[in-house]
């Protein structure tokens, strides 16, 4: 029975920092937890669009982003529960730093 309680908890322990960045989490350990595995590590896109450099994203308004990541875009979901105001700035300031802007 320990046992696997133990492995029970560890999974939803595991379930929630997939979901959820640490407090504390820089925009860069943000971006690689959520968003890396549809935009890539270094934003060059995948499944979803490229961010970086010359992107489309790259010439769009701090508002856009927000909303794309708030409320999901097309096969994107929404972010609204996984982060807080905090966590988004520094999200976009780091998706900003790599675009070179
Ligand atoms: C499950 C895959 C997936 C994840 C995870 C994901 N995205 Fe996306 N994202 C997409 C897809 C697909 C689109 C294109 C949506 C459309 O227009 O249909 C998109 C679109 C966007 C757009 C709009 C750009 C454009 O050119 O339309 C931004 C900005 C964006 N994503 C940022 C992020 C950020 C930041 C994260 C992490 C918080 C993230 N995405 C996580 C799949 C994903």
């Amino acid at each position: 029975m320990r046992p696997l309680l133990f492995v029970l908890g560890m999974l939803v322990l595991a379930s929630c920092s997939v979901s959820r960045p640490a407090e504390d989490a820089t925009g860069e350990e943000i971006y690689q937890q959520l968003c890396a595995n549809c935009h890539a590590s270094d934003l060059s896109g995948g499944v979803g669009p490229p961010l970086g450099p010359g992107s489309l994203s790259a010439s769009e308004s701090d508002e856009f982003l927000e909303f794309a990541i708030m409320n999901g875009r097309g096969r994107m979901p929404s972010f609204e529960s996984s982060l807080n105001e905090a966590q988004l700035d520094r999200l976009i300031d780091y998706i900003r730093e790599v675009q070179g802007q």
